[in-house]
């Protein structure tokens, strides 16, 4: 039991049958350690010193569900040849006491074609602004390739030893993009009211579902707002939510954000102009950056558990265990999501601060991550490693 008599966050519970040893997750976090699109020793060492730190379960993020899901050359997409070290990967995990999640995705319009070698496939054609580059409108055939992609990807990771998947329909990736109506305008069944705009997002998860069988834990990272007028807004994440659980969805992530519009709504805090500035790719790019950074990139207030507010009306939608993810950076916090309702709790920069701090709050060492959400981690996540660039400056960590 917690402090306060609820549920503790320490207690073991269950996402679709699989047990965890509490009921904190860590959040999906590019890592940026994957070459010739390949996972390597570094992420297999980063999410082992993540399991060895406390969690219950780790999530190792952005695996495209085929090549054209691309954005970054330095993402991997699953296919045989990766199973091996993906395999290690989750035997590393296992070794520390954790269990393993994969995120799997497609980033629909934003993919880059220098490296996807096509065009950029999205909802509607959208011009990019990021890639100055239309992406094209999906055909039906497009789709079935794409939800059939996402099948074939999630049977693999669950061949590789992953005890469950992580679907990617938040933050502007394919299947948000599909909700949204921004990046949504098509005529046809697949868009116009909600129910349409849900169709192609829903048939993925069935198909998902269908070749992992109803034993594997599905979870599924949506938005509660996209963040801008015309976006996804709470209203429509409840009905999503309910869509979602029908569809076979074991566990909801719930999120917010559109990473081409309003990059820094799903993480809150200062804005990393300079990582921003090295990251760009391309002269032009980044003496725009450098000069309109601070008005093309938003600024939001960090707050901790950010999203409580919203996320806690979808908890009367759907009976599929929920996870708070936001700004969960303390005991206290995470005591509060258990009492609010939510099963579990997603955590992400407090991790890439320090691997170790959910067993530090588990034994007392520390009540809170010393974070301070500057967000340089993501800022330098096109040049490099993902890392705590404080600690690289020497900001050490609390023993
Ligand atoms: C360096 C970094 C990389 C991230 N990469 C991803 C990603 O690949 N997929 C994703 O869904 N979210 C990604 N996120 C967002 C996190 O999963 C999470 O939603 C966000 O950090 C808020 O949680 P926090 O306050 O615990 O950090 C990333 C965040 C950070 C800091």
């Amino acid at each position: 039991m917690g402090a306060t008599g609820t549920i503790g966050v320490f207690s073991k519970a269950e996402i679709g049958g699989l047990e965890l040893r509490n009921r904190i997750i860590r959040a999906g976090c590019f890592e940026g350690m994957c070459q010739n699109e390949s996972p390597t020793e570094a992420l297999l060492e980063h999410h082992r010193a993540v399991a060895a730190g406390g969690v219950g379960m780790t999530t190792v993020a952005y695996c495209g569900v085929s090549r054209s899901g691309l954005a970054f050359g330095h993402e991997m997409w699953m296919r045989e040849e990766i199973l091996p070290m993906l395999a290690r990967i989750t035997k590393a995990v296992h070794e520390e006491g954790a269990a393993a999640s994969i995120q799997l995705g497609h980033c629909g319009f934003f993919a880059d074609p220098g490296i996807t070698g096509e065009k950029a496939l999205g909802p509607s054609r959208k011009f990019c602004t990021y890639r100055r580059a239309f992406s094209r409108e999906m055909s039906e055939e497009d789709m079935d390739a794409v939800r059939s992609d996402f099948g074939r990807a999630a049977e693999m990771a669950r061949e590789a030893g992953f005890d469950a998947v992580e679907l990617h329909s938040g933050h502007g990736y394919l299947l948000s993009q599909f909700l949204s109506p921004w990046t949504n305008r098509r005529k046809d069944r697949y868009g116009g009211n909600l129910e349409n705009r849900v169709r192609f997002p829903v048939s993925v998860i069935r198909g998902v579902r269908e070749r992992v069988g109803a034993d594997f834990p599905i979870l599924i990272k949506m938005n509660l707002r996209d963040g801008f007028k015309g976006g996804v807004e709470v209203e429509d994440a409840i009905r999503i939510a309910g869509y979602y659980e029908a569809a076979g969805a074991s566990a909801l992530v719930l999120s917010c954000g559109f990473t081409s519009r309003t990059p820094l709504y799903m993480l809150r805090g200062k804005v990393p102009i300079m990582g921003f500035v090295r990251s760009a790719d391309g002269v032009l790019p980044k003496i725009g950056m450098l000069l309109f950074g601070r008005f093309l990139v938003q600024y939001y207030p960090f707050e901790e558990l950010f999203l409580l507010e919203e996320a806690r009306r979808v908890r009367g939608a759907v009976k599929i265990p929920l996870v708070l993810i936001g700004g969960v950076c303390s005991l206290a916090g995470m005591e509060k999501a258990m009492e609010e309702g939510f099963d579990f709790v997603q955590i992400g920069r407090a991790t890439i601060r320090d691997p170790d701090i959910v067993r530090k709050m588990e034994t007392g060492a520390v009540q809170a991550s010393d974070c301070d959400h500057c967000n340089r981690c993501v800022g330098e996540i096109n040049s490099g490693p993902v890392r705590c660039v404080c600690l690289d400056e020497g900001r050490a960590l609390p023993a």
